[in-house]
């Protein structure tokens, strides 16, 4: 038994998984008789590949990754929850991540039944290594690390995150939504270097793209398989597949949009620092910013009474009196620090 097999549940690795009418035939010409379709040729009458081998060559191509190293969900949160699915047994094992993080690593563990403890982020919200290290243990199965972090923006320093892959056999799950905007490297690029690897991506930040609902795995291909096994035969649909494809051929667009964003987060951060509303921005290296407000409700209501819709986190750790707001276009930027400007 290899060392990933042996992190997968027992139910999972007996599995026959169901097998869709399209993986026997992979053509695209033919007489298809086999999936119960309509015939006739209507605008979606037929299923979509369920391996999605089109969209992953290309993602291969653009991340420099094998294709064999891709798994697609309907979302990276798709991703999140068949991870504790195919890994985490009820009553035994657990999960670890970060607090604050993204909410549905917390939700998925919920839902899923399965323990996580979550290391408090210091008031700076860095990593405190020597507390995170010494709650690691072998019941965490699968370690939830966001990296630039949901919600206040910060980059795990690659060292810690290098220090945990060796330090365990269990997964390691960077996640990377927010990775375009940051200067970081991608820890896609040290895949070959770690089986317990597992860095996920998205189709909806950086490429614009939040509603066609398209999530990316880049892991060891035994756990690409595991996971074919157990996903929705056909989870991203024929549209969508097309409109990612669609998206990666306008890549140049999408780099330059990405790069306008980065600028327009340095002047916001300009901007909100000369408003007295303003207490406190913590370092971001994604395409938003957690900030402290002397009066938290008031801007957020004011901010409402004009139709700005910020994020009120206020309420999780280290977020006391906090609103996360994402970068919008420069005339919505401009219209932010307009109102803000007003509330005295
Ligand atoms: C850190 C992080 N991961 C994953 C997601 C969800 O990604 P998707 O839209 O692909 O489900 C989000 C969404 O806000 C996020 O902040």
């Amino acid at each position: 038994m290899n060392q990933l097999e042996k992190l997968i549940k027992p139910n999972i690795l007996a599995l026959q998984p169901y097998t869709s009418a399209r993986e026997e035939y992979q053509g695209t010409e033919g007489v298809f008789l086999d999936a119960n379709e309509n015939p006739y040729d209507l605008k979606y009458n037929r299923y979509p590949d369920p391996y999605q081998r089109e969209l992953k060559s290309k993602i291969a191509e653009w991340r420099s990754v094998k294709l064999d190293n891709i798994f697609l969900g309907n979302g990276s949160d798709e991703v999140i929850d068949l991870l504790i699915r195919a890994i985490c047994e009820n009553g035994k094992d657990r999960i670890l991540s970060l607090d604050p993080s993204y909410g549905m690593y917390k939700v998925s563990a919920a839902v899923n039944n399965i323990p996580i403890d979550l290391v408090p982020l210091d008031s700076d919200m860095n990593i405190n290594e020597d507390d995170f290290f010494s709650i690691l243990n072998e019941s965490h199965k699968l370690i939830f690390i966001c990296s630039p972090n949901n919600p206040n923006g910060g980059v795990i320093p690659a060292k810690i995150i290098e220090k945990l892959l060796n330090s365990t056999d269990n997964l390691v799950v960077v996640d990377e939504a927010y990775i375009d905007f940051s200067d970081s490297d991608s820890w896609c690029n040290r895949l070959s270097e770690f089986d317990n690897l597992v860095v996920l991506q998205t189709f909806s930040k950086s490429l614009g793209a939040a509603g066609i609902r398209i999530g990316m795995g880049f892991m060891n291909q035994y756990l690409v398989e595991i996971l074919n096994k157990i996903k929705p035969p056909y989870n991203i649909s024929v549209p969508n597949q097309e409109a990612a494809l669609d998206r990666l051929n306008e890549l140049e667009r999408i780099n330059k949009l990405v790069g306008d964003i980065k600028k327009s987060i340095t002047i916001l951060k300009k901007d909100l620092n000369e408003l007295s509303s303003v207490d406190f921005i913590f370092p971001s290296s994604a395409n938003f910013l957690l900030v402290k407000f002397h009066d938290y409700k008031k801007v957020f209501s004011t901010l409402i009474d004009h139709k700005i819709i910020v994020r009120d986190r206020s309420s999780i750790t280290n977020c006391e009196g906090c609103l996360r707001i994402s970068i919008g276009t420069e005339t919505e930027n401009l219209k932010l620090i307009e109102v803000l400007k007003s509330i005295k």
